[in-house]
């Protein structure tokens, strides 16, 4: 990702972003970050870049010809009309979401203002995006600028490592963070919650959670109360818990956003990959719901709907084609499943009952990409597949140092993306493969869960045989017309 900062002190601008994890990015070629002096696009020949406002009132503004010059070189340089943020107390608020959402740019350009601002025909022309840092006024908008460079690169793929941090995996949704302790035990007379020391994972899952839960409320009441909306609407879900896995698990996680409830019918989205997930009470209320939606139809890529009647209204009402429907599977008991004579643990060979040898699982890296992309009939996304894999879930089995096969787990939450290569088939790693990924959201707390399509026969066996239970009611995905299938 490419930014571009239109200031009058590059200086300072590029010294607060070339050092920590931006420099490195930077260094690795995962971001540029250039600062155009806007001064140096004047054609005043005193240098001047300001004038007095018409109409008189308080100082300077910026003028628009070397603004919309610094900007028109960049915008040559990059081609058509990239986005622009001007960065003023009077934009929208800036947040995480906006964030992540500007991280899939290829190109942004920032104007940082000074003085008492900028003429307004020159914002006109340019700016596509006013954008406040918060509620207090600064004496530029270099500070904001290289706030937002900060956290949008944080949300491009790979720009934070493992090392960074050990939350990659976890998103940063509804609750605050839980309190941290590192060496020494005692400190100043202060010593380590005894829990963190037991090595009980279950025990220290439970009372970071309930750290968290205890610190929004006092400190952030308006998100604890967002908090305990979806925590009413995952009981209503409960209801069927089953049909409502992947519901559920989306509150359970954090990274679900409360879209539309009403009794029995509630739409989430999920933050994470963007999915919309719609279960109804009845038709009426669930054409409520579709209204609602009606305003979000254009980011509405894919949804998810959980009762068959409501297929047709909302293909019409959001211009969605049905592409596939299945039944979830869910692993409803706490314990692991066994392993033995499905994959190694270590790197000692071993043999399965057939006397085959039996493959060994890890995690994939970058490097085996290519093959996953090639090998994966359901989706060709590599974009996707490389998020995956960046994010520590996808997992492939390999016999002799070649990968026969991959699993992982989907941005929502779910196992899925499994595939063995045809020559491999018949040998179980399939089984292996979900019992490996099963065993793993155990190990985190999670409820392992997947979809297996009505009429895959072959999958309903394996996960049966696993101990998976099957709603009773398939759900139903839907997707834009122009989006492919995966
Ligand atoms: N310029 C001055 N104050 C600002 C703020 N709070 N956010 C964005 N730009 C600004």
């Amino acid at each position: 990702m490419n930014f571009h900062i239109l200031t009058l002190f590059p200086d300072m601008v590029m010294h607060g972003l070339s050092t920590s994890i931006i420099g490195r990015a930077t260094a690795n070629g995962l971001l540029t970050i250039e600062a155009v002096n806007i001064r140096d696009y004047t054609t005043d020949k005193h240098k001047k870049v300001d004038d007095y406002p018409y109409g008189g009132g308080a100082g300077m503004l910026m003028q628009a010809q070397p603004v919309y010059d610094a900007w028109k070189s960049v915008a040559d340089k990059v081609g058509g009309h990239p986005r622009t943020v001007y960065l003023s107390p009077q934009g929208a608020t800036f947040d995480q979401s906006m964030a992540k959402e500007m991280a899939k740019e290829e190109n942004m350009i920032f104007l940082c203002g000074h003085y008492e601002g900028v003429d307004e025909r020159v914002l006109e022309e340019i700016v596509t995006d006013y954008v406040s840092i918060g509620d207090y006024v600064l004496t530029g908008g270099e500070l904001p600028a290289m706030v937002m460079v900060d956290a949008i690169s944080r949300m491009v793929p790979g720009v934070l490592t493992n090392d960074d941090s050990g939350t990659m995996e976890s998103f940063e949704g509804n609750l605050l963070e839980y309190p941290q302790y590192s060496r020494p035990e005692e400190w100043r007379n202060r010593s380590v919650p005894k829990v963190l020391l037991s090595g009980n994972q279950k025990n220290i899952r439970a009372w970071r959670k309930e750290q968290s839960i205890k610190r929004t409320k006092e400190w952030r009441p308006d998100l604890y109360e967002r908090y305990e909306r979806l925590q009413k609407c995952s009981e209503v879900l409960k209801k069927q818990k089953l049909l409502h896995i992947s519901m559920t698990e989306l509150i359970d996680r954090g990274q679900a956003e409360l879209v539309f409830s009403e009794g029995g019918t509630i739409c989430l989205k999920d933050m994470v990959s963007g999915i919309y997930f719609l279960t109804a009470e009845n038709e009426k209320s669930g054409m409520a719901a579709l209204t609602c939606l009606k305003d979000h139809a254009p980011q509405i890529g894919f949804l998810t709907l959980h009762q068959d009647f409501m297929v047709e209204p909302t293909k019409e009402a959001l211009g969605l084609k049905d592409f596939m429907t299945c039944y979830q599977a869910v692993y409803t008991r706490k314990e692991k499943l066994p392993v033995t004579g499905l994959y190694r643990l270590d790197e000692v060979p071993g043999k399965d009952a057939n006397q085959k040898e039996m493959p060994k699982i890890r995690r994939l890296t970058l490097e085996e990409m290519d093959l996953v992309v090639a090998n994966y009939d359901s989706m060709d996304d590599p974009d996707y597949i490389k998020d995956r894999i960046e994010k520590g879930w996808m997992y492939g089995a390999f016999l002799d140092h070649e990968l026969v096969g991959f699993a992982g787990m989907h941005q929502e939450c779910s196992i899925g993306m499994l595939d063995v290569l045809p020559r491999y088939r018949e040998r179980k790693i399939g089984k292996a493969l979900v019992t490996y990924m099963a065993n793993l959201f155990l190990e985190r707390g999670y409820t392992p869960f997947g979809q297996v399509e009505i009429n895959n026969e072959a999958s309903k066996r394996l996960q049966a045989s696993l101990g998976f239970v099957f709603s009773k009611q398939p759900i139903f995905f839907l997707n834009r017309e122009d989006k492919q299938e995966f």
